[in-house]
């Protein structure tokens, strides 16, 4: 029976996602599957996964990594890859992930959340310089820092064309790291740099200059430390299977979580091809071994 690969959808990151899409497929017809991709943003998708034996879901943000696809698929009886309903909408949800860390002490950077009213001033008072962000995006789309109130405001109303849920989170000056998760394994960090002002999509898919270390420059002893912090974080949401997490360290060397990815990019700018590269696996063992897990 075909798989069927889920790619496009109708999400802010939908370029992205039939990016990814198109290295599953690759993959998975290298390693001789019978390959049907599926886009949801096209009539008739549900008639598609007629016959279809199982999904590689490579979407991206909502509709397609926040549960609601996954609530389908279970309904339909298809099995998929990837974390399950609960564990895709908490991580899809940057608020609720970080209370949720907050409630059993992951590191995780101060925030607050920000509506018409907010006292912009205070917000500034209590955090400093802040990235403002939608609670339920991904690939950094509708972010931006703000050092001040009337950068705060201006990013707010930015953010708030992808959803009510804004929230403002204390800037952490240091590098970014990424851990890539499969199984219950946490593969070599990877640290990001750019002459962006932060990492952001221009510097994730777009920019050929920026600079990818993997292995990162973490000695052995914070190496564990990044890997421990990521699998907590992501076996706390409920997540399985394969992921990514995102940290920051400051300049006393202390971690901290921005967010879990569930179905993190698979383009050819991607981190975790990148990291599984590092690991020994390249594109067609790592979807091979994402497929084995999500039976398993
Ligand atoms: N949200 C993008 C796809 C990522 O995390 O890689
Ligand atoms: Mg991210």
């Amino acid at each position: 029976q075909p798989i069927a690969v889920l790619q496009g959808g109708t999400s802010a990151e939908r370029e992205v996602s039939l990016n990814s899409g198109a290295t599953v497929i690759a993959a998975l017809e290298s390693l001789g599957c019978d390959v049907r991709p599926v886009d949801p943003a096209e009539s008739g998708w549900i008639a598609r996964l007629d016959g279809v034996g199982s999904v590689f879901n490579a979407l991206h943000g909502p509709g397609g990594e926040d549960g609601v696809m996954q609530g389908a698929l279970t309904a339909l009886g298809l099995p998929y890859t990837g974390s399950g309903v609960l564990g895709s909408a908490l991580a899809m949800d940057k608020q609720r992930s970080k209370q949720l860390w907050q409630g059993i002490r992951v590191s995780t950077g101060g925030f607050e959340l920000l509506a018409a009213d907010t006292d912009w001033q205070g917000v500034i008072d209590r955090l400093g310089k802040v990235f403002v962000k939608p609670a339920c995006e991904g690939s950094s789309i509708g972010m931006a820092p703000a050092s001040d109130a009337t950068e705060l405001r201006a990013a707010w109303e930015a953010a708030a064309k992808y959803g009510d849920a804004v929230l403002a989170e204390q800037f952490i000056d240091g590098p970014e790291y990424t851990v890539a998760i499969l199984g219950e394994e946490a593969l070599p960090s990877i640290r990001m740099e750019t002459d962006n002002t932060f990492y952001d999509y221009e510097a994730k898919y777009l920019s050929d200059d920026t600079r990818y270390h993997c292995p990162s420059d973490l000695n052995a002893d914070d190496e564990a430390e990044a890997a421990s912090l990521a699998l907590a974080a992501f076996r706390s949401l409920g997540c399985a299977v394969w992921g990514r997490v995102d940290l920051m360290r400051d300049s006393d060397g202390r971690f901290y979580v921005l967010e879990v990815n569930t179905i993190p990019g698979m383009t050819s700018h991607s981190l975790v091809p990148m990291a599984a590269r590092v690991a020994g696996l390249d594109i067609a063992a790592l979807v091979r071994r994402i497929l084995e897990l999500s039976w398993e």
